[in-house]
């Protein structure tokens, strides 16, 4: 039976309202593109020839292949396993790291379904003055889920551990064992569904409370992983000042209480509202 233990709320930082600076001007991996020494071409060259990029590989740009070079070179990345995921606007990656294994999510500046972006970062604070250039935007993008997955955690919530961020590339602790990624709650009969329930909708009052408001909550980015429920992909993610933030939350408990329904634990998204938007007691 799985307990899913909540973060002892002693250990919850409550943060303030400042905002880290996102930096999107060029860095260390638009230089080591540009510069293409022998190394980084010879990098480049076996990046596109291992079998497990052979497909994607084609459409990283140089300087997608110098962040790669650069958190290598950091030792952040010791060497690519296979892709855990290939979505819309990101693949995902096994890596070996010197430590424990990694997940090395990488935006597609080209791919990325930039519109849809744009309605998420006009609004937030964080991204006032990016303007609309596409790389920019992308960057920003993976910025701000590195910040968001730092700020969920300061809250309290469990995520992936965020490790380091370099241009369009975030590297991650990978959640899973053997190689063999987390499952989704949408992959599993979910044991304790009340529970679950209860430590979801937790995590949900915690990030509002930090500020942010997931924006795709769904039982496709929650994963159980050592028993203990995780909530994933926070690049959407927007601050409680955004214009349509109520909106997303309102389809985050939509998503959620329907999900929970259907595996036998009633729920409604209103409820589950009023919930996650209690204010804080007085201390
Ligand atoms: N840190 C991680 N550990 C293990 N698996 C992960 C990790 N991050 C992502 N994944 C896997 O990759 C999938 C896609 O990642 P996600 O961040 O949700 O990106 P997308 O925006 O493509 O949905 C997830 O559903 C999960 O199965
Ligand atoms: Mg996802």
């Amino acid at each position: 039976m799985s307990d899913y233990d909540l973060i002892d709320a002693d250990d919850v930082d409550t943060p303030g309202d400042e905002w880290e600076e996102l930096d999107v001007s060029d860095d260390e991996s638009d230089r080591i593109a540009r510069v293409q020494d022998r190394e980084f071409q010879e990098f480049r060259k076996r990046i596109k020839d291992a079998d497990q990029f052979k497909v994607e590989a084609s459409v990283f740009d140089d300087a997608t292949l110098g962040a790669l070079y650069k958190l290598v070179q950091d030792g952040h990345i010791r060497a690519f396993g296979g892709p855990l995921s290939t979505g819309k606007e990101a693949n995902v990656y096994l890596a070996a790291s010197d430590g424990d294994d990694v997940a090395v999510k990488i935006y597609r500046i080209n791919a990325s379904d930039f519109r849809a972006m744009r309605d998420y970062l006009d609004g937030d604070p964080r991204f006032e003055g990016i303007g609309s250039d596409k790389k920019k935007v992308v960057v920003a993008w993976t910025r701000k889920e590195f910040a968001n997955l730092r700020r969920a955690q300061a809250a309290g919530v469990r995520v992936p551990n965020p490790i380091a961020v370099q241009r369009n590339v975030l590297v991650m602790e990978f959640l899973g064992s053997d190689g063999e990624r987390a499952k989704r709650l949408n992959e599993v009969s979910v044991e304790n569904p009340e529970t679950a329930f209860e430590v979801v909708r937790e995590y949900m009052r915690r990030l509002y409370r930090a500020g942010l408001i997931h924006g795709d909550l769904s039982e496709y980015n929650i994963v159980v992983h050592d028993d203990e429920i995780y909530v994933l992909d926070l690049g959407q993610a927007v601050t409680v000042h955004h214009p349509n933030s109520r909106e997303f939350l309102e389809r985050d408990c939509e998503n959620i209480a329907a999900f929970f329904t259907r595996q036998g634990h009633d729920a409604t998204g209103e409820d589950l509202l009023s919930y996650v938007v209690e204010p804080e007691p007085e201390p």
